[in-house]
């Protein structure tokens, strides 16, 4: 009744106040989830979550090919058509005259660093834009001061590019890089137990994940940080896969450092990143590339790489509209909402474990891990593929100087655009999997290639 409600109000608010057809669509669809949200702001996020009527809109803001399941949106997720479109025009805007228009765009970019900031609850002083996660965080781990001895304090679950970035530090300087082991899900308590036995007196880093890329484990950061703090030592977060997921205040987390992906779960252009960096801890980071002694306590001596697509980072305003439009309190609980659809249907195959905490209060939203007792995750994986057209990821841990874990997973991750179909048919595909096995032939070999080659690509 609501939804129709909504349609119909919709509907007549766009014939009237827009009335073109031809508007709309050039708008990518961003005015169609405008008047979407506007027409059911006065139901709760669960309700909307529910509501098929509103994110048909949504998922029709997306140009996507609907022949592949994509369940691996904690990879690079696809921009909306808004987004997407603002990529070309500023591309095209600035190949018309670079001296002239680049300069234009590169400074309007502060006016994106404070709509950030204040998205995402922090100091505009605070927000270096970046061109993704990896870069941002080795800002950070590359710029801080350390010498032969000091010890960096981390997890086997960390991100590998992030442990690979330690342990050049570990082989160009002599730092010592401490990895705790923590089992999956695994308690908020006993993440903080695990840091707090390992600090010595040597720590003068801490460096994990809000939320890891495997089974999507929350850290409690806050608790972290201040227990962090509390004895002089630096917090660096990676936030790759949280910032636009769930919503939270930056300032709130009380973290040293933060570096995130946009091109992830704020669905901004391939190339998009920030890195937040409390106040008083910008002096103590060098930025990757040299900037001059005045920039020392500026934010914006982290953006300073020479030249780049600015297209790309101009295209971010977009993207934080699109994330606006929606609403971070309606798309986290649409994720929540599609992850615990398939999970709460998994339920009835007691082959099938999910290995990410599900529970309330909330720990996960749009990206959950699960496997099925007996079955390599690279042969479900490939089944999935071959017989259903689902693209999901495997886990398996690896040796150092990458992440080493002892379970193997599925990493499942729908987005804003996914239907409920879609995510019906994965349920099929993985009762299917779980009665009657997967054939053998599909277990791959030592040496045989990955479903999805990334060479390159981390
Ligand atoms: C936890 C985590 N950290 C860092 C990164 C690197 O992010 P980017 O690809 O934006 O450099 C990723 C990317 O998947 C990630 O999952």
């Amino acid at each position: 009744m609501k939804s129709e409600l909504w349609s119909r109000r919709a509907f007549l608010r766009m014939c009237g106040a827009v009335g073109a057809t031809a508007t709309m669509a050039s708008a990518g669809g961003l005015e169609r989830v405008t008047a979407a949200s506007q027409s059911v702001a006065d139901r709760t996020p669960v309700e909307v979550a529910q509501d098929e009527f509103y994110w048909r809109e949504v998922q029709l803001a997306f140009k996507l090919d609907r022949g592949l399941i994509n369940l691996n949106n904690g990879f690079t997720c696809p921009s909306p058509r808004v987004v997407l479109e603002s990529v070309f025009r500023y591309m095209e805007m600035i190949n018309m005259l670079p001296v002239h228009y680049q300069g234009m765009v590169a400074n309007n970019i502060q006016t994106i660093r404070r709509r950030m900031a204040n998205e995402f609850g922090c100091d505009p002083e605070e927000m270096a834009l970046t061109r993704g996660a990896s870069e941002a965080l080795q800002i950070v781990q590359n710029g801080i001061d350390l010498k032969a001895g000091d010890e960096v304090l981390t997890t086997e679950q960390d991100y590998p590019r992030m442990l690979t970035t330690w342990d050049q530090r570990v082989r160009r300087e002599g730092i010592k890089v401490t990895r705790i082991q923590f089992p999956v899900p695994a308690a908020q308590d006993d993440l903080y137990r695990r840091f707090e036995q390992a600090i010595t007196p040597k720590t003068k880093v801490m460096h994990f994940c809000h939320t890891t890329n495997l089974t999507a484990q929350l850290f409690p950061v806050r608790r972290l940080s201040q227990l962090a703090r509390s004895k002089g030592i630096v917090t660096i977060v990676d936030g790759a896969h949280a910032l636009g997921q769930f919503p939270f205040k930056l300032r709130d987390l009380e973290c040293d450092a933060y570096g995130v992906s946009l091109h992830k779960w704020l669905l901004a252009p391939i190339g998009n990143g920030c890195l937040y960096v409390r106040k008083e801890m910008i002096p103590r980071f060098w930025p990757l590339q040299a900037a001059p002694e005045q920039q020392d306590n500026d934010i914006r001596k982290f953006e300073s790489i020479g030249t780049h697509p600015w297209a790309i980072r101009a295209a971010l305003g977009e993207a934080l509209a699109f994330h606006q439009a929606i609403g971070a309190e309606r798309k986290a609980a649409r994720l929540r909402y599609l992850t615990l659809r398939w999970a709460n249907a998994l339920k009835a195959y007691p082959k099938v474990k999910i290995l990410t905490n599900l529970g309330e209060p909330a720990e996960a939203w749009g990206v959950a891990a699960v496997n099925i007792e007996g079955i390599d995750v690279r042969a479900l994986a490939r089944f999935l593929m071959d017989k259903y057209r689902v693209i999901a990821v495997p886990l398996v841990g690896g040796a150092p100087p990458n992440q080493v874990f002892d379970y193997q997973a599925l990493r499942v991750s729908p987005n804003v655009y996914t239907t409920l179909e879609e995510i019906d048919t994965f349920i099929e595909a993985m009762a299917d999997a779980a009665k009657n096995g997967v054939p053998e032939d599909l277990i791959p070999a030592e040496d045989e290639p990955d479903l999805f080659p990334r060479e390159g690509i981390d």
